[in-house]
């Protein structure tokens, strides 16, 4: 069977270290793993909450250039912009008509984003739809994801399930690949919640364009605790299993294991460790992104979404039509 990677970001902010870390760098790797890798800019769900249509363009670009200066290559991989593909909107319709109202007001992530409220979008609440149209018109087989997105991949895979018991064999089930280490990168600032690129502060998250001496500062002003020993806990630790974390990620290595080779030492040493390992993973992606033109960026954009849109649309017609929807050309 074929290996087919999706995944995708939205185009909300401005690109976190655990962006990179959780999701970005597992793009990297699978798409020479990948028979076919496909890498979303979700601009439909950037604005299931409310937005600046300016900022939102101009986050667009930014993380397809993104993507690019991370090493994802258009040769291997498609990459495109979700709105560019209208079936992604079309089987998110049909989806709605199988999801139930009751599974989606269980997403924590609505939850969380305030869905008690009745001012929030009903694009809001019917976003995790949009995720599994996403992931299933390109008949995906893996999904590297971060932790928060379990609870949607359990939901895409409930939805295809449905769909093909109800109407026929139309969606393959997706599996998620969500990273032992680094699934869930934390703030620097408060080491108990996710780093964040809706976070309101800044000292938080380290942007992957931030220039050195404020990631130096951010890193060496991260929040520890009093006990001055360093050891790989994330309960009782969080701060320093989440500098060990990231330290283990950037070389390659284990956190236990940098844990026991720091022992000894202070939470200094540690984070200047962090801090040198972090400018040297992003100093290449940083020169990539000065030498990346909007011209040839929307260039690629453009070939990611035609080619993107060839598969999504005989998927999309298998289901419309497994629905009972006519096609055009046969009515
Ligand atoms: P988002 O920023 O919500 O568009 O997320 C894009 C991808 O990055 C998703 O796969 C997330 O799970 C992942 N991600 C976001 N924040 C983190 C984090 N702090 N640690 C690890 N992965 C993350
Ligand atoms: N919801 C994901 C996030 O916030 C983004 C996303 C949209 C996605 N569609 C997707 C991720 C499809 C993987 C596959 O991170």
């Amino acid at each position: 069977m074929q290996k087919i990677v999706f995944s995708g970001v939205q185009p909300s902010g401005m690109l976190t270290l655990g962006n990179y870390l959780g999701a970005i760098r597992q793009f990297v790797a699978l798409q020479d793993e990948a028979d076919q890798a496909y890498y979303c800019v979700v601009d439909l769900h950037a604005t299931t909450v409310r937005h600046d249509p300016k900022t939102l363009r101009d986050y667009t670009l930014m993380v397809s250039k993104l993507y690019l200066a991370s090493g994802i290559d258009p040769n291997r991989a498609t990459i495109f912009v979700q709105s560019h593909v209208p079936e992604h909107a079309e089987l998110a319709w049909l989806l709605q008509c199988v999801a139930r109202t009751g599974e989606l007001s269980r997403m924590t992530q609505f939850k969380e984003k305030g869905g008690d409220k009745e001012t929030v979008s009903v694009g809001l609440y019917t976003y995790p739809v949009l995720m599994a149209a996403d992931i299933l018109l390109y008949q995906t087989t893996h999904v590297p994801v971060g932790e928060d997105q379990k609870q949607h991949l359990e939901l895409t895979r409930d939805l295809a399930e449905r769909f093909n018991r109800d109407y026929g064999e139309v969606f393959r089930l997706p599996e998620t690949i969500i990273p032992d280490v680094g699934s869930r990168i934390m703030s620097l600032d408060d080491p108990t919640k996710k780093m964040s690129k809706s976070n309101p502060s800044e000292m938080g998250r380290i942007h992957l364009l931030d220039p050195d001496d404020i990631i130096e500062k951010k890193i060496m002003r991260a929040v520890t605790d009093s006990e001055n020993v360093i050891r790989y806990d994330p309960e009782k630790k969080p701060g320093v299993s989440n500098l060990l974390a990231i330290l283990a990620l950037v070389r390659g290595e284990h956190p236990e294991v940098l844990a026991e080779a720091f022992s000894g030492q202070g939470y200094g040493a540690l984070k200047r460790s962090v801090a040198d390992a972090v400018l040297e993973v992003l100093r290449p992606i940083k020169e990539r992104y000065e030498h990346l033109t909007d011209e040839e960026t929307l260039k690629i954009l453009r070939e990611g979404a035609d080619r993107a849109q060839a598969i999504a649309r005989k998927t999309y017609r298998e289901a419309a039509q497994a629905f009972g929807y006519i096609c055009r050309e046969s009515s």
